[in-house]
C-alpha cells in the first residue's frame, strides 16, 4: 500500500492511486482487481471515463474474494460538466454509485469549472462533449446558466446525505479556489490539476498547501496521455520519458530506475498525490512502489522544477476543437 495523507476533514487518502481514464472497458475490471491485489487502494474514476461499471466489477470481485473490505478502499468519482444544476448533481452521483455498485464514494470532484447544458442520462451517458446542438461540429457547446457556488452547495448536500465523504475540485485556478473558500460550508479536501515538470504550477500548489487543500496530480507523465488523443502539442513535445535531464537523473540512481519513476517521485516528494494510469498489469507495481524505490536529492528536485514551461496538454480546445478557454 502507498503512504496515506490526512485530508482536512480527517479522512486518510492514499498518496498513490490508479487513474482510470482511458483504461479500456474490456480490461478495466481485471486491471482494478489486479491493482487491489498488488496494494492499490485509491481508484480515480469519473462519469466521463465511461468505465465505472467495470471499475465496480473489479472492486466487487476483490471484496467478494476477501482481499479488501469497502472501508479499505478510497473510491473517487467526478461530476460531469452537464450535471452542474443542483438538481442534477444528485442525479449524477446516484448514477455513479449505481454503476460502481457502491453506497458512497470517498471523494467526489467537480471535474471542470464549466457548466454544459444538461443531457438526460437516457439520451447519452456519459455525455462527453455533447450538448445536443447542431453547432457542436464547430466546437460550440450549449451551456447551462448555473453558477459554481450553486453546484458546490449541492455537493455539500451530498456530504450531509452520506453519498459522498469529501468534496474535491478539479481544473480550478487560484482565483476559483479562493472563491470556493469564501462560500463553502464544507471545505474542499483536494484540488486535482494537471501537474508534471512541464507544468509545475508552483504558486497554486503552495497556495493550496497553505489552505490545507491536498494537491492531486493528473497526467504526471505530461504529453504521454495526449499523444493517443492526437494532440499536436503533445506529439511535438519532447516526451518527459525521453527528456535528457530526467534520463540523467534516472541513470544516476541505477540501471533499474526508470524515467517514469523519477517523474512520479518528483511529485510525491513534494507531498503531491499521484494517480498514474496504466492498462498494463506489469506497470502497476512500479508505479505504486515508487516511494520505496527512489529518493531524489534537493538538487535533482530543483533541476526538474526548472523544466517548467507552463505547457498544458489537457486543453480540450486543442484536441477536441471545443470552444471553451477553460484555462486562459
Ligand atoms: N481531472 C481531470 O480533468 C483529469 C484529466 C486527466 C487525467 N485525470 C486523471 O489522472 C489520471 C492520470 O492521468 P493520465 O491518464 O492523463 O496520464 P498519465 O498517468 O500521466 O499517463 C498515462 C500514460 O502513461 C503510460 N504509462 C503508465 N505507467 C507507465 C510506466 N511506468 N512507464 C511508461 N509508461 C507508463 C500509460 O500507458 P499504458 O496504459 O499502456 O501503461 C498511458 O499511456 C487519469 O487516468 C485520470 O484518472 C484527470
Amino acid at each position: 500500500m502507498s503512504a496515506l495523507v490526512t485530508l482536512n476533514n480527517g479522512l486518510k487518502m492514499p498518496l498513490i492511486g490508479l487513474g482510470c481514464w482511458k483504461i479500456p472497458n474490456k480490461v478495466c475490471a481485471e486491471q482494478v482487481y489486479d491493482a487491489i491485489k498488488l496494494g492499490y487502494r485509491l481508484f480515480d474514476g469519473a462519469t466521463d471515463y465511461g468505465n465505472e461499471a467495470e471499475v465496480g466489477q473489479g472492486i466487487k470481485k476483490a471484496i467478494d474474494d476477501k482481499i479488501v473490505t469497502r472501508a479499505d478502499l478510497f473510491i473517487v468519482s467526478k461530476l460531469w460538466n452537464s450535471f452542474h444544476r443542483p438538481e442534477h448533481v444528485r442525479l449524477n452521483v446516484k448514477k455513479n454509485l449505481e454503476d460502481l455498485g457502491l453506497d458512497y464514494v470517498d471523494l467526489y470532484y467537480i471535474h471542470f469549472p464549466i457548466a454544459f447544458k444538461f443531457v438526460p442520462i437516457e439520451e447519452r451517458y456519459p455525455p462527453s462533449f455533447y450538448s445536443g446542438i447542431k453547432e457542436e461540429a464547430q466546437g460550440i457547446i450549449a451551456t447551462e446558466r448555473v453558477g459554481l457556488a450553486d453546484t458546490y452547495h449541492a455537493m455539500e448536500a451530498l456530504v450531509d446525505e452520506g453519498l459522498i465523504k469529501s468534496i474535491g475540485i478539479s481544473n480550478y485556478n487560484g482565483g476559483l479556489v479562493q472563491d470556493v473558500l469564501n462560500y463553502c460550508r464544507i471545505k474542499p479536501v483536494a484540488l486535482q490539476i494537471e501537474h508534471h515538470p512541464y507544468l509545475t504550477q508552483a504558486h497554486l500548489v503552495e497556495y493550496c498547501k497553505l489552505n490545507q487543500i491536498q494537491i492531486v496530480a493528473y497526467s504526471s507523465f505530461g504529453p504521454q496521455s495526449y499523444v493517443e488523443l492526437k494532440s499536436e502539442v503533445a506529439i511535438e513535445t519532447v516526451p518527459l520519458f525521453e527528456h535528457p535531464t530526467v534520463k540523467k537523473i534516472a541513470s544516476a540512481h541505477g540501471s533499474d530506475i526508470s524515467t517514469s519513476q523519477v517523474l512520479l517521485r518528483w511529485a510525491t516528494q513534494q507531498g503531491v498525490a499521484i494517480i498514474p494510469k496504466s492498462s498494463k498489469k506489469e506497470r502497476l507495481l512500479a508505479n505504486l512502489k515508487v516511494d520505496e524505490t527512489l529518493t531524489l536529492t534537493d538538487d535533482e528536485l530543483k533541476e526538474i522544477n526548472n523544466l517548467n514551461k507552463n505547457l498544458r496538454f489537457n486543453q480540450p480546445w486543442e484536441w477536441m476543437n471545443m470552444k471553451f478557454p477553460i484555462f486562459d
